[in-house]
């Protein structure tokens, strides 16, 4: 009992803050859709009166006196305009509905996207991207469902429903009460239904969201599952999840359509009993024909909201479902923010110290990186060496607070990062790394991605030093021609340079290379080589790379491993003691 209250409670709270968030500002569309709900429900109810009359005062008087035949033609004018009426009121609330519903759905997922946007890393990291794919669709392409049930269902339906009961009382108030009584027998049913199938939709929601999850992972590896001939291992095991989501769908439709047996049946009960107790109070003298075939009308054109009534709560059950995934990454908030009293920075010069830095990814007990420190001196080029795992990309990744660090501090100019503004901070910040992402947009906007205003100039300006840019004329729209996803695809060697000319045009005081070139073949490493040496001017760089042709003019080498510092200094330094460098030095193939 206790945890039904709980339930119920949950549930309340959840209508309450999707209307809160989402619905209030269409409560104008709302109330002018129930307006047409009202129309299209009262002139159900006049159908069902109509046929009272039009049996009592023509199709049975005609019997005795056949001139009053040419009264059905009132009554038939009367219904056409019911019908009429009530198309045309049917149309304008569900096209409102519609409006509603879908603009509704559009700001969940804006904000949905939006709230995505400012989380941090690790949030990704946790997540597959197919699940907050399924999140931003299929969760709320269900909600959406429920959204427009729920307000036809509490307007168009209720409002018909009572109209009809109220015609039914008036045409025979015992023989509604009969009915009454059989009634909520079925829908009592119905809604114990309500609970299977709330349990069975969030199992098939999350079922989605791993169907969604493994599509992306696989279009990803198509190149892996091919080189592995993995393709019918992929199918079978894609297959078992698809079969899994199939079930799921039939077990739903089993538990919900069970209602309609039980409720065909129990119409059926109520219609001939109707009949029959009619048959007798009109040899009676107490019920006119007219009266019955009403009643009886009524209570058919009642059947159906009530069946949907009935419904409902399946389909809000689903919907909460939903809304409760949604809301569960709404209310996931961004680790790394602003503090409240952040001031925006600006510095031409970085110097970048980490003083006593320790860190760990959440789970961990044993700190990944423990008391580090290090002072990049301005304008100069640090390089980071160790073995994979050693924790040089957190390192790097604290810089631009990807992730923030668990004690000590990193400062730039002697303030603290954390005491600046995260958009000011990452401002100053130029990254490239080896998984060079490319938009799908224009050369020039992926170049100028992230500013404001396409400078053409500066563009070609960066291109030229990242030595692109005779490339990109040669396109066929040249500067204007679609990169990425829907446009033209590009080398890993060119992915690259553009990816330097991003970086290049930001013209940032700090700059991050994370294996910027280990992607590359030797001769477009050589050639990017070169540009990377120009750009790494006037500014504080930190670079991690394997080949050491990239490193050896460094001015300081930091070998990195388990996440401290085991050897420091320059290449004439290092080299000369025997040490990891060294060794690292003498097995590498290129020098
Ligand atoms: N987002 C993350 N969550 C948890 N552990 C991580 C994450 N990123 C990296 N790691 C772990 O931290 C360690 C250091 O990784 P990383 O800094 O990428 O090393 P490197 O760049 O030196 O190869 C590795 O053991 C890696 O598995
Ligand atoms: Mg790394």
């Amino acid at each position: 009992m206790k945890n039904h209250t709980d339930t119920s409670t949950h549930s309340a709270k959840l209508i309450k803050r999707i209307w809160r968030e989402y619905m209030r500002p269409y409560k104008g569309t709302i109330l002018f859709a129930l307006f047409f709900m009202a129309i299209d429900a009262m002139m159900t109810v006049s159908f069902a009166k109509l046929l009272q009359p039009a049996m009592d005062e023509v199709l049975i008087a005609v019997q005795n006196d056949p001139s009053k035949v040419s009264g059905i033609w009132v009554y038939v004018l009367a219904i056409l305009v019911t019908f009429i009426i009530r198309g045309s009121a049917h149309y304008v609330h569900s096209v409102m509905m519609s409006k509603m519903s879908q603009s509704v759905i559009a700001d969940i997922q804006t904000s949905l996207f939006s709230h995505f946007m400012v989380l941090d890393l690790g949030f990704f990291k946790r997540q597959s991207s197919g699940m907050l794919v399924s999140g931003v669709i299929s969760d709320v392409a269900v909600m959406r469902a429920t959204v427009t049930d729920s307000i036809v269902g509490l307007g168009k339906n209720v409002l018909t429903l009572l109209g009809l009961l109220g015609l039914m009382i008036y045409q025979d108030w015992k023989l509604s009460l009969i009915v009454f009584g059989i009634f909520p027998l079925a829908t009592f049913f119905v809604m114990r239904l309500g609970k299977r199938i709330r349990k069975v939709s969030k199992k098939l929601q999350s079922e989605i969201a791993d169907l969604s999850a493994l599509l992306v992972g696989l279009f990803q590896g198509i190149r892996q599952i091919q080189a592995y001939n993995a393709e019918d291992a992929e199918i079978q095991r894609t297959g078992k999840v698809i079969s899994n989501v199939r079930d799921l769908n039939v077990k739903t439709a089993q538990i919900s359509h069970l209602s309609t047996p039980i409720n065909e049946i129990l119409v059926g009960l109520v219609v001939s009993g109707i009949m029959v107790y009619g048959a007798y109070q009109i040899s009676a003298g107490e019920l006119t024909p007219g009266t019955l075939i009403s009643f009886i009308g009524a209570f058919s054109l009642a059947y159906e909201p009530m069946k949907k009534l009935a419904r409902l709560n399946n389909s809000i059950q689903q919907g909460l479902g939903a809304a409760e995934r949604v809301f569960r990454y709404k209310d996931c908030d961004p680790q790394i923010k602003d503090k409240p009293n952040a001031q925006p920075a600006t510095f031409d010069i970085a110097e970048i110290s980490y003083d006593d830095v320790s860190f760990s990814y959440e789970d961990e007990d044993k700190g990944l990186i423990n008391n580090f420190t290090l002072t990049l001196a301005p304008q100069t080029v640090t390089a980071i060496v160790g073995p994979s795992g050693g924790g040089k990309t957190t390192l790097m990744n604290m810089l631009p607070r990807f992730y923030d660090i668990k004690s000590g501090a990193i400062k730039i100019n002697g303030q603290n990062i954390q005491d600046i503004t995260l958009e000011s901070l990452r401002k100053h910040i130029a990254l490239v790394s080896q998984d060079v992402f490319i938009f799908d947009d224009t050369v020039a906007r992926n170049i100028a991605y992230g500013l404001d205003e396409l400078d053409q100039g500066r563009i070609e300006a960066a291109a030229k030093e990242a030595a692109i840019h005779d490339f990109i004329l040669s396109l066929p729209d040249g500067y204007e021609t679609r990169l990425g996803e829907h446009g033209t695809r590009l080398s890993g060697g060119q992915k690259q340079r553009i990816s330097i000319a991003r970086a290049l045009l930001k013209q940032a005081p700090i700059l991050l290379l994370d294996e910027a070139t280990s992607a590359l073949d030797n001769e477009s490493e050589k050639q990017i080589q070169q540009t990377l040496n120009k750009i790494q001017k006037g500014r504080t760089t930190l670079i991690i790379a394997h080949r050491l042709s990239t490193i050896k003019d460094a001015d300081m080498i930091v070998y990195i491993d388990q996440g401290r510092i085991v050897q420091k200094g320059s290449h004439e330094e290092l080299i000369a003691s025997d040490g990891p460098y060294k060794a690292l030095y003498s097995g590498a193939l290129d020098h």
